[in-house]
């Protein structure tokens, strides 16, 4: 279990250990070729393909990929169906690469709204990746940052009934072993594409100290030379978590 980097500062190193990405633009992709927006989500299964090596191939740990938010099923029914086609295809197709490159696979989000085939490709997908320790890739589907705190509240408070005769109990360690990315440490790097400055309701408690980066490049377009940009920008970064400068230079 990782401690919240909050109350404990994790070591910096040129590489973060854990990248969480919203991979957006996809459907402005498509439209500016005068494709239809799936076209857009097609191609980004190639960009997602790209990242994944890359970042195993730096010594990412953790990598953390947004496809599918708990407000995307407002879109047209025509491109939900899509999305969740794609997924049960990539989900089919490349498990076996994944488990040769050493990656565990996770899903997380409420995967209980999924037709319950995706669900039992997702299950076994986790199973089958279960002893890889090269790389920990986690798809967000079907996942809110606020679905996620508030089921983790449900969960704890299921699991110790007494903490509702005792709030003063809940803190930030009675909480997080229930959060979804409770096997990870909180990400060091966020990477938004598509040129929207915002979190859309993603790991909206995880990102409390994480470095922001944006990149008007649309997801499917986004390449190794990104990725190598955006850890450079990460490098310059000084994560204080709440310390002046002084003190993290005298490691005071
Ligand atoms: C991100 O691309 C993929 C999903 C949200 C599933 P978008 O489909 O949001 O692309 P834009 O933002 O409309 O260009
Ligand atoms: C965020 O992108 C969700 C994913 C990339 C899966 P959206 O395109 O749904 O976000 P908004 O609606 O522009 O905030
Ligand atoms: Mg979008």
């Amino acid at each position: 279990m990782h401690k919240s980097s909050t109350l404990a500062v994790p070591e910096h190193s040129g590489v973060p250990r854990h990248l969480a990405i919203i991979m957006d633009g996809n459907g402005r992709w498509a439209t500016q070729r005068f494709l239809p927006r799936t076209a857009g989500h097609m191609r980004g299964v190639q960009a997602v393909r790209r990242v994944v090596e890359a970042c195993g191939r730096r010594g990412v740990h953790y990598l953390t990929l947004f496809a599918f938010s708990s407000e995307n099923w407002r879109r047209p029914q025509e491109e939900v169906s899509l999305l969740m086609r794609l997924f049960v295809q990539t989900l089919e197709k490349e498990v076996g690469k994944l488990c040769e490159q050493g990656v565990r696979l996770r899903i997380v989000g409420d995967i209980a709204a999924f037709e319950p085939r995706l669900q039992e490709l997702i299950r076994k997908a986790e199973e089958r990746t279960a002893q890889n320790d090269a790389l920990h890739l986690t798809i967000a589907a079907n996942y809110g940052g606020r679905w996620d705190i508030l089921q983790a509240m449900q969960r704890m408070v299921a699991a110790q009934p007494a903490l509702l005769a005792d709030p003063k109990g809940i803190d930030e360690e009675a909480l997080t072993p229930y959060l979804s990315m409770a096997f990870a440490p909180e990400p060091d790097l966020f990477i938004r594409t598509g040129g929207e400055q915002r979190i859309s309701n993603f790991l909206i408690w995880q990102l409390a100290y994480t470095e922001l980066y944006f990149t008007e490049r649309y997801w499917p377009d986004f390449n190794i030379q990104d990725i190598d940009a955006a850890f450079e920008w990460y490098r310059t970064r000084e994560r204080r978590f709440g310390r002046t400068s002084a003190q993290l230079a005298g490691g005071v």
